[in-house]
């Protein structure tokens, strides 16, 4: 793992050693030239070795020449702009790279951005272009070895990076830097195991890391919270030693006249582990479960991202957060809990848990009247049997707001899928003694029926989404920052429909 350090740098390379250097290669036949020219810019004259073995990718692998007796190392990759070029190419392919010589002795890492013109239509802009090869590189970077005894020594590694445009290379290089903690911390608590992060713990990271960025932390303990008859969030929290917390974030961006408008509430999931009580779990897998809270994870990481950047928003966060655990205290199957919304619900099954403290949290977000609720939540295994872990569900009746978070994800690649909000899936969660079951009546839209749940405990007035991060927020193998850790999914894509907003 390397400390890096990134510095915009439009000048000439100043090729020094134990440095690696990556050129982007569009056209394969150009090679020839591309070398001399590349000499040139770099300041460099390659031996006859690395000329004869001077590297480009076969396919979209990377390989790294090895002069005997050089340390200096370059690397060219082929970049082929076809249809199955994406958005996330240059991102993947930095992860990918980073990962690959981070057991190397290197101290400067020279990038050349290549010119926009060839990759225009497919990003938003120059300066988010410059930004996916920035996050790329940090993203593939992160690690958690926190309970390892042998860690990752980490190596400081200066990066340059060479662009055309080097005003908007610089804005590039400082909003990378704010998305980037935000989703730094947003992976620590998604990654941090069960018995670390109780609900109680969860709040107390949450206030050390605000500390001294203007936003506003409250939390209500286990009695506030009965206090104010949150039914859904103290039902699920009764089975488990560790007592549920509420917590809530304040950003005030917006200074000056117009300070009241445009709140925008961001509601997450905060279950530190789900066991899914008496109806348990089966056991495979079951680990995974401590990234329960990805939701939660998300608001507050996407929140510190936001105040960092000083976006000009002002941001609601909701934090509903208990443990779901299997003891002699905990809810049953059959059990009636009233939310502080005073709508019932009846648990038929103690596993869908995350949509009754949300109804808590969606009833409070509500009453305070925002312009936008978007909920994160790890809800549901049917959406990711109906999507994978490629993209979160979608759920909202607002085609506005369904196209700004489409668009932000397809530019970010944190994708969401839309699917169907249609009052007649309410048929599938009546119940005969509470105003609401907590599971569909069939096995069948197991997402959407989640999705309208919630719907029950939102103000009809506000534009509401629901997000289900299940499938991309857990590890996953569809690219090289997702791998092995808890993904951060959901960060780029609310700073980046924060970002637009706030336009
Ligand atoms: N936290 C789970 C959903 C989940 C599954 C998240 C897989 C990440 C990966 C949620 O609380 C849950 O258990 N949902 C149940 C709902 C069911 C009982 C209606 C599910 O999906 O099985
Ligand atoms: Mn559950
Ligand atoms: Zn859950």
């Amino acid at each position: 793992m390397f400390k890096l350090k990134f510095i915009a740098e439009p000048k000439k390379i100043v090729y020094k050693p134990l440095s690696v250097s990556i050129k982007y290669l569009i056209d394969e036949k150009k090679l020839g030239n591309s070398l001399k020219l590349f000499e040139k810019v770099s300041n460099i004259k390659l031996s006859a070795y690395q000329r004869k073995n001077f590297l480009y990718s076969k396919g979209s692998s990377i390989r790294i020449s090895k002069p005997d007796g050089k340390p200096d190392e370059i690397v060219l990759v082929k970049v082929k702009i076809d249809e199955k070029f994406t958005q996330d190419f240059f991102r993947n392919q930095l992860a990918g790279f980073i990962k690959s010589i981070s057991s190397e002795e290197i101290n400067n890492l020279h990038i050349t951005i290549p010119k926009y013109e060839s990759f225009k239509k497919y990003y938003d802009s120059e300066e988010y272009f410059y930004q996916s090869f920035i996050e790329g590189l940090a993203l593939g970077n992160y690690s958690f070895d926190l309970y390892k005894k042998s860690k990752d020594k980490v190596k400081p590694l200066n990066v340059y990076f060479y662009a055309s445009n080097s005003k908007k290379l610089n804005s590039a290089l400082s909003v990378s830097k704010n998305v980037i903690d935000g989703i730094n911390f947003t992976k620590e608590l998604q990654n941090e195991p069960g018995n670390v992060i109780t609900p109680n713990e969860l709040s107390l990271r949450i206030k050390t890391k605000f500390k001294n960025t203007g936003v506003k932390i409250t939390v209500f303990n286990e009695k506030e919270i009965q206090k104010r008859k949150m039914g859904g969030l103290l039902a699920v929290g009764m089975g488990s030693s560790n007592p549920p917390r509420f917590i809530i974030l304040q950003y005030n961006g917006i200074t000056g006249k117009n300070k009241k408008s445009k709140t925008i509430a961001l509601v997450g999931k905060g279950v530190t582990f789900d066991a899914g009580g008496i109806s348990i779990k089966p056991a495979s897998g079951m680990g995974e479960m401590k990234a329960d809270m990805s939701g939660a994870a998300v608001v507050a990481g996407t929140i510190l991202s936001a105040a960092k950047a000083k976006l000009p928003v002002n941001l609601l966060g909701v934090i509903p957060s208990a443990e779901n655990m299997v003891s002699g205290s905990a809810m049953r199957p059959g059990d009636v809990f009233i939310t502080a919304s005073g709508k019932s619900i009846e648990v038929d099954n103690t596993d869908a848990e995350g949509r009754m403290i949300l109804a808590d949290a969606l009833d409070f977000a509500s009453r305070k009247k925002p312009d936008v609720i978007i909920d994160l939540a790890t809800l549901t295994g049917a959406c990711v049997v109906a999507l994978g872990e490629l993209a979160a569900g979608l759920f909202t009746k607002n085609d506005k707001l369904a196209d700004q978070l489409f668009k932000s994800g397809m530019k970010t690649y944190d994708r969401v899928w839309r699917l169907p909000m249609w009052d007649d899936y309410n048929d599938l969660i009546t119940s005969s003694v509470a105003d609401v079951n907590n599971v569909g009546n069939t096995r069948w839209a197991g997402a959407i029926t989640a999705a309208k749940f919630l719907e029950h405990f939102v103000d009809k007035n506000i534009n509401w989404a629901h997000l289900d991060i299940a499938g991309p927020a857990m590890a996953n193998n569809t690219n090289n920052y997702t791998k092995k850790y808890m993904t951060g999914f959901g960060v780029r894509l609310l700073f980046d429909y924060l970002s637009a907003k706030a336009k």
